[in-house]
């Protein structure tokens, strides 16, 4: 069973066609795209290098000289904002043997590669090698870290491995169209939450889209404010899914944290709520006052980082009381996840399981079998 030598069985090629079957007779998908690590190998190349993916917010990289250091499935990733306020991405891979030449997040002149030495700047050239004078036509200028195609969209930082992709306004266009209204731009950082799990990284996706579990393992913490189980989505091109519902806000009795709604949404009531998921790593949920973002970083085929942030506008990280109710929301959520956590990591084990069949699709699922076809289309032309 499975993904072997890159070519399916025909066992695996009807688990997929009964995953694409219509929501009401279909199945959830095999156990061997959580589990395989051929999988994973062939993600890297047909999903995570080619798409634009969410990387980090604005506010991350506000001064010159911040920088932010990252993984994507394994390949080093540098930003940086330059003296002139340029915002950059590299390939974090010295010119030389090919160490990453900058770790973590801070403020930086420039980057010496901790192994030799050699030194970059903040644009990715080379500016010295030491010792290096003996080597027959070695040039500096001609070295450097390797740029990556960088944009950003309402304040999110893309980046896109790909060597000539698609501009990153056609690849939001839809999304925008749908969720430009919300003006992320006007929101700023004020909580992000690091997550770690051990499981595949496509049921951190598909778990936050569910609503089906929402009235059992999340029945104190969510399941209150909305009836979950009548929402409506609309399901886009590229595995794109979207969806409004209404969510009284949840903390300072009902009210907005700050006591008012985001500029954006004064028009709309004040149980405002809405989600959407862009394939393959931004996901978000909306709310009178907030958006809360989440963002997947695929550690290996079983283990996964979640990046959550929280936004608010900008002028409410000023609120005298900023800090003790911003606590309430990430305890809160802080919580919710870990309610999560014990059900992806079974999950984990479970798709791994011998006796594992795909059971059949719940309606409140439908963004789930959404998303991954998208997914099955892209990796297996399925
Ligand atoms: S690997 Fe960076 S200086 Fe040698
Ligand atoms: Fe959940």
């Amino acid at each position: 069973m499975g993904f072997v030598g890159n070519e399916l069985n025909s066992t695996t090629r009807a688990m997929l066609a009964a995953t694409r079957a219509p929501l009401a007779r279909a199945n959830h998908a095999p156990g061997f795209i959580y589990t395989d690590a051929a999988v994973y190998t062939a993600e890297k190349d047909r999903i995570w290098m080619k798409d634009w993916i969410a990387v980090a917010r604005i506010e991350e990289l506000a001064q010159p000289g911040d920088y932010l250091a990252l993984r994507v499935v394994d390949e080093p990733l540098l930003l940086t904002r330059d003296h002139g306020g340029t915002l950059h991405a590299f390939a974090n891979v010295c010119a030389h043997r090919g160490v990453e030449v900058a770790a973590g997040a801070g403020n930086a002149k420039e980057f010496m590669c901790p192994y030799h030495g050699w030194l970059y700047g903040l644009d990715g050239r080379l500016l010295g090698a030491p010792y290096m004078k003996e080597a027959a036509g070695f040039d500096p200028a001609r070295c450097r870290l390797p740029p990556l195609h960088c944009e950003v969209w309402q304040g999110w930082v893309f980046v896109n491995f790909d060597a000539d992709p698609e501009p990153l306004a056609r690849f939001v266009a839809d999304f925008d169209a749908d969720f430009g209204f919300i003006r992320q731009q006007e929101l700023a950082i004020a909580a992000k939450l690091d997550i770690v799990l051990n499981c595949n990284w496509k049921l951190v996706v598909e778990n936050a889209m569910d609503k089906y579990h929402i009235g059992t393992i999340h029945a104190e913490t969510l399941s209150y404010g909305a009836d979950h189980t009548a929402v409506e989505f609309w399901l886009k091109k590229r595995g794109m899914y979207g969806t409004f519902f209404s969510f009284a806000p949840r903390f300072n009795d009902h009210r907005p944290l700050f006591d008012r709604p985001m500029a954006s949404l004064e028009d709309k009531p004040l149980d405002f709520a809405g989600a959407s998921f862009m394939a393959p790593n931004f996901q978000q949920f909306y709310y009178c006052d907030n958006v809360e973002c989440l963002t997947y970083w695929p550690l290996g085929v079983d283990r996964t980082r979640l990046y959550v942030y929280l936004l608010f506008p900008k002028p409410f990280l000023d609120h005298p009381e900023f800090a003790s109710r911003i606590k309430q929301y990430t305890d809160t959520e802080t919580r919710v996840f870990e309610e999560d956590r014990a059900m992806v990591q079974s999950l984990q084990n479970g798709v791994a399981s011998r006796h594992f069949r795909p059971g059949r699709f719940c309606r409140m699922e439908a963004p789930i079998q959404h998303v991954i076809n998208y997914y099955t289309e892209r990796m297996f032309e399925a």
